[in-house]
């Protein structure tokens, strides 16, 4: 079994090759190769059991999708995009990466011809939302009207994913990732990325600038999770599989001031100050919180870590980090 992960440089990408490495949700012994893609050469481990391959390049160039596909990854984690805050910046950046290399991925396995099936699996965001939809408990079904270029083009990559499934059986698979908080690497770019600075200056002493205002609520979810849900997306049946657009998902909901305040209980000194930027008109038009019922019957979605856990796991690890590098 061959595993290309685009995006393979990216918090989760890196993520994603640890558990894929520790054997922890995939059987390593199943594995024959992975493929690490990103536009810079991503690291790995040299010591893997598994041999690794890492390729840089443009993924909106369609002759780069069409070399990804060559060898025939028999699965696909597709996680390459440009987030939220960055893609607003520079669209055409977010527009060619996040819809073009979305559109061309998909297209190259096609032009492979019937008898190359891989399993994809395409991240998506809560950022498909706009003001049309409602903002608690956002239903899968919602109507979807984004008002940033992340969200325009993440809906592209949905439609993209069903019409490749319905007219020609490719089996795509997706879910809108909320906020994504881990502690492995830092993000860049997102609306939603305070949630993992926060924890940083907590951990250094430092007071954190935040860039939404304090009362924004948003839906997040730990890393673990969100590889997790990735996995087990990939590893469902075909025939549970009821949406081909993409699922909601969902893991908790908070504003800065909730998890700062959870921050507080372990660093009672921590301080917060709000200096808000362009990324509030974003944030405020995204969902407070999500229903995934659709995840939860079709695959058995079930998040397993709230604020709290959370909270403990990211100061632990990230006081482990930083003694290190001391
Ligand atoms: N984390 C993303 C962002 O903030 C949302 O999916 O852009």
């Amino acid at each position: 079994m061959k595993i290309l992960i685009l995006g393979g440089a990216g918090m989760i990408g890196q993520k994603l090759l640890s558990l894929i490495l520790q054997k922890k949700e995939i059987k390593s012994k199943k594995v024959s190769e992975i493929t690490l893609f990103d536009i810079i050469n991503a690291p790995y481990p040299e010591n893997s059991s598994i041999p690794i391959i890492t390729k840089s390049g443009d993924i909106s160039d369609p002759k780069v999708s069409n070399d990804l596909i060559l060898s025939k990854p028999d699965i696909i984690f597709h996680l390459a995009a440009i987030v939220s805050g960055q893609a607003e910046q520079e669209f055409d950046l977010g527009w060619n990466i996040n819809t073009r290399g979305s559109w061309g991925l998909f297209e190259a396995i096609r032009s492979q011809g019937d008898s190359y099936c891989p399993r994809v699996v395409f991240t998506s965001s809560i950022a498909v939302f706009g003001d049309k939809a409602p903002l608690t408990k956002t239903p899968q079904s919602a109507f979807l009207n984004p008002s940033t270029v992340y969200g325009i083009s993440k809906a592209a990559g949905e439609n993209w994913a069903q019409y490749y499934f319905t007219k020609y059986g490719l089996d795509i698979r997706s879910i809108r990732y909320p906020g994504i908080i881990g502690y492995q690497s830092m993000p860049g770019g997102g609306t939603t990325d305070y949630a993992v600075d926060i924890y940083h200056s907590a951990v250094k002493n430092e007071v954190f600038s935040c860039f939404l205002d304090s009362e924004t609520k948003l839906p997040m979810m730990f890393m673990n999770d969100a590889v997790r849900s990735t996995i087990e997306l990939m590893k469902s049946p075909i025939e549970n599989i009821n949406t081909r657009t993409s699922y909601n998902l969902a893991g908790m909901s908070f504003s800065p001031n909730e998890i700062y305040k959870e921050i507080k209980k372990s660093y009672p000194s921590f301080r917060i100050e709000y200096k808000i930027d362009f990324r509030q008109t974003i944030a405020d038009k995204w969902p407070k919180s999500i229903d995934d019922n659709e995840a939860r019957n079709d695959w058995g979605w079930k998040p397993k870590y709230n604020l709290t856990s959370m909270t403990f796991i990211m100061l632990e690890k990230l006081k482990e980090i930083y003694n290190k590098t001391d």
